[in-house]
């Protein structure tokens, strides 16, 4: 049966100092609540996901509508704890026989993979719940996880409630739970809130399910990044340098050559073809697909939406967005393709910019250059516009209407020199 998951993300976020709310903030235009939902996704196992929301919750509701089709938004309000934020969800859930997993939306490079091997232990322990851990040589500020002499699970205790012995453990919560709902689902109405934070913990259905005799297990995380969670632009910028880190060795185990690891940004979704080149300080965001044998960089910066063939080389200070190249085609230096088609063997001059956007209508309009065609330095095509195949376009114009097959589109004041004038 296919699971159901809980994602929490109605805290306040305060640390962010930012007036947007905390799960949106974006690592390569991806909101972290995006990253989380994706994984969830990824497992190709959960058809339905809660997002409980209260801080700012109509501008979290209103991302979660646009983006995501089986997840829906629950107002929690006022936030009592993790423990009543799972409880806003069980009347969606009253007759679910099934699994839920639940997890937070701040914790962006948790993996697909890591959810699917985590639900598959519960599932071979046939588990009642399982909780996610991981060892921290640095714990604090962690849920600790009490462990019975025989090594089964016995609680979680809060950093604030916990004694000077308990804050030596170094095994802590991450936060992430796959519950057989039906056996646990009555917890979330007898939890209570008689601790250090006056809360409803999450945390305390484990001690909850070990007195009801019920099979709670632990699954422990191989990489210990996957739980990171976002509170501060610093570990905003840490959480980036992570995924992007991961996206770059992965590129590179398959074959594409990255000169300078340290100054390449590559989404996690832009996929490229082996042989590829990428020069330093190249940045590539959003989604992409990149061919074979093609050069990119230095000072590239490819926004998303683009789908490069093979043998491309795109140069310096290029600027790429939403467009589609054909194979050995150049854009080599110092130029803006957005919103564009173009065709194969198309050289693209110097300084060349699609003008795609009217400021004034705020219309965005296409321009396709065909096969074999050219343009020149310091040329504007203003879209809408085609250069038809072979078309040229000459250094310096601005072109505002179709270029036909194999012509010469020039507009240019006539050259005057002016002799001994310098004399
Ligand atoms: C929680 C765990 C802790 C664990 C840690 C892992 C509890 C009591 N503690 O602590 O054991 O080690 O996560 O990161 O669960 N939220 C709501 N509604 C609320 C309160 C929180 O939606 O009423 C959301 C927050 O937005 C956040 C998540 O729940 O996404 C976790 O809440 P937070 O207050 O950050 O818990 P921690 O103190 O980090
Ligand atoms: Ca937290």
């Amino acid at each position: 049966m296919a699971i159901k998951s809980i994602i929490l993300a109605a805290g306040k976020g305060t640390r962010m100092k930012s007036d947007k709310p905390k799960v949106l903030h974006e690592i390569f235009d991806k909101t972290l609540l995006g990253y989380v939902l994706d994984a969830v996704n990824g497992t190709g196992k959960v058809d339905e996901s809660f997002v409980i929301v209260g801080h700012q919750a109509e501008v979290v509701d209103e991302y979660v509508k646009s983006n995501y089709e089986n997840a829906k938004t629950i107002l929690q309000t006022p936030q009592l704890g993790t423990g009543h934020a799972v409880s806003m969800a069980c009347p969606e859930l009253e007759d679910f026989d099934g699994e839920v997993i639940i997890l937070c939306g701040d914790t962006p490079l948790i993996t697909s993979n890591t959810l699917e091997a985590f639900i598959k232990s519960h599932k071979n322990n046939f588990a009642h719940i399982t909780v996610m851990t991981a060892n921290f040589d640095n714990p604090k500020n962690y849920g600790r996880i009490i462990r019975n002499i025989d090594g089964s699970v016995k609680a979680i205790v809060e950093e604030k409630d916990a004694t000077e012995k308990e804050k030596q453990i170094q095994e802590v919560n991450a936060g992430i739970y796959c519950l057989n709902w039906q056996k646990v689902k009555k917890a979330f109405s007898e939890l209570k809130s008689n601790n250090a934070q006056g809360e409803y913990y999450l945390t305390d259905i484990i001690a909850w399910g070990t007195k009801k005799n019920l099979n709670v297990q632990a699954y422990t995380l191989k990489d210990n990044n996957e739980i990171l969670g976002i509170n501060s632009k610093i570990q905003l910028a840490e959480a980036s340098k992570i995924l992007n880190n991961r996206s770059l060795k992965r590129l590179m185990n398959d074959g594409i050559t990255i000169i300078d690891p340290e100054n390449t940004w590559i989404s996690p979704e832009t996929n490229i073809d082996t042989d590829t080149i990428i020069y330093p300080n190249t940045f590539i965001t959003g989604k992409n697909e990149i061919g074979k044998n093609c050069k990119i960089g230095p000072f590239s910066h490819i926004r998303g939406g683009c789908k490069i063939g093979n043998n491309v080389r795109i140069g310096n200070f290029v600027e790429i967005k939403k467009s589609e190249i054909k194979d050995n085609t150049n854009v080599s230096h110092l130029s803006y393709i957005g919103d564009s088609e173009l065709g194969s063997h198309v050289n693209i001059g110097a300084g060349t910019i699609t003008a795609n956007y009217n400021p004034i209508t705020k219309v965005k309009s296409k321009t396709v250059i065909k096969d074999n065609a050219n343009t020149g330095s310091n040329s504007v095509l203003v879209a809408p516009l085609t250069v038809e195949e072979g078309g040229f376009v000459a250094a310096g114009t601005t072109v505002t209407k179709d270029v036909e097959e194999k012509s010469l589109a020039i507009s240019r004041a006539e050259l005057r020199t002016i002799k001994n004038y310098v004399k």
